[in-house]
């Protein structure tokens, strides 16, 4: 039989794919399962990115400009000079998804065996990217204790060899929630120019920052213009993750060259998708002030819940919609699977994402699990009820 590559080999499976089996089993047993395990909103799409797509009279679904349409780029512009980043359409891809940034972004920047030093935990499909582009991971370990902010500096400058290319952080960051604030940024900008170094910022969860605080993207600092590259996404801001419409934002002109020669030879990202995308720029603003105030109130419900239980650790996010969650348990592995497999209670069970698969250091994480809140405010006081109830169980 013809073999297949090392690198398919190597690709990480999704760290919650596993449990599908054990899943699909439970449903057929007739157990109902909360998901408190992805980060699919269940928030409705505006009506305008829609009704776009409804009422367009196109004849021809032909291939976009390679780096998306002129006029969806430059809205995008105009989406940033209102958040304080000020960069032109010429700045701006338009990828398929925040993952073909991600994949853009690193196939322009590092060749085989170049090292990416990212905070852990992380976005497990950054592991992915990664293999994909023979980079290899170098993690820097971020704490429950702190809820995981930004570890010291010297940490980082501890990891970084003539092979280190970048450095990359998810802000506010999945799986942990936590908003880095402007003087992280600032010791991260410093770090980067000191060592001549990328600093990549996926900002996909922008938009969801809670407790009134504000969000300092890396464009915003000054001198980083040469370093800065920002992962965006329509995904999760417009609740549109179906429409696969991303961004890959940067002012240095090498990189934008470099990642435009990627996107050529995928032709263009999705033609319906953009018009979507570009009409979703003109929600109102009582959408987002809407989604924000029921994020955070689910937000305040799971957290305050899953702090009443004994011996669970919850980290406290200040955006996005994950929390990781320390059990008292020795392997959220065979807890997730257990949760499906030998527990209900009146019919019902969990589904949570064990967070050994946010890290990259073999060991860690193993008692935390991910959960994403985003569910209904009541489901989600059920679900922890359920996990309280389980955790007892469990632990005889
Ligand atoms: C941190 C982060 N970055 C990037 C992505 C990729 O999103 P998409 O490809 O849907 O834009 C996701 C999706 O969940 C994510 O959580």
């Amino acid at each position: 039989m013809p073999s297949i590559s090392r690198r398919g080999e190597t690709m990480p499976e999704s760290p919650i794919r596993k449990l599908v089996p054990f899943a699909e089993a439970a449903i057929k047993r007739g157990i109902k399962i909360i998901h408190l395990n992805i980060g699919q909103p269940d928030i409705k799409t505006p009506k305008v990115a829609l009704d776009a797509v409804k009422n367009n009279t196109l004849e021809v679904l032909a291939y976009s400009r390679t780096e998306g349409s002129e006029s969806y780029r430059e809205k995008i512009a105009a989406y940033y000079a209102k958040n304080n980043i000020h960069v032109n359409a010429d700045n701006i891809i338009v990828t398929t998804g925040g993952s073909e940034a991600l994949s853009f972004a690193l196939g322009s920047i590092a060749d085989n065996d170049d090292e990416i030093i990212i905070p852990e935990p992380f976005y497990a499909n950054y592991n992915g990217f990664a293999n994909a582009s023979g980079i290899k991971v170098v993690p820097v370990v971020s704490n429950i204790e702190n809820n995981f902010a930004l570890p010291p500096i010297d940490e980082f400058e501890k990891l970084i060899t003539p092979r280190t290319k970048a450095i990359l952080i998810c802000n506010p960051g999945n799986p942990t929630g936590y908003l880095y604030t402007r003087e992280e940024i600032k010791k991260l900008a410093a770090i980067v120019k000191k060592h001549n170094l990328f600093l990549i910022a996926d900002e996909v969860y922008r938009e969801f920052i809670y407790e009134g605080r504000e969000h300092y993207s890396i464009l915003q600092e000054e001198g980083l213009e040469e370093h800065a590259i920002i992962i965006d996404s329509v995904s999760k801001r417009y609740s549109m993750c179906g429409a696969r419409i991303g961004y890959l934002v940067s002012k240095n002109k090498e990189v934008i060259k470099t990642a435009l020669k990627f996107a050529q030879a995928r032709l263009s990202p999705p033609t319906y998708a953009q018009i979507a995308s570009e009409a979703a720029l003109d929600t109102p603003q009582s959408y987002f002030d809407d989604v924000k105030k029921e994020y955070e109130e689910r937000r305040n419900i799971l957290i305050s819940e899953l702090n009443k239980l004994d011996g669970v650790v919850v980290a406290q996010p200040q955006g996005a919609f994950y929390c990781i969650a320390q059990l008292p348990i020795d392997n959220a592995d065979v807890f997730a699977q257990w949760l499906l497999e030998d527990f209900n209670l009146n019919g019902e069970t969990v589904m949570v994402a064990p967070a050994a698969g946010f890290y990259a250091t073999k060991g860690l994480g193993t008692d935390q699990i991910r959960i994403a809140y985003v569910l209904e405010k009541e489901d989600l006081k059920r679900a922890v009820h359920i996990l309280k109830e389980a955790l007892k169980v469990y632990a005889n």
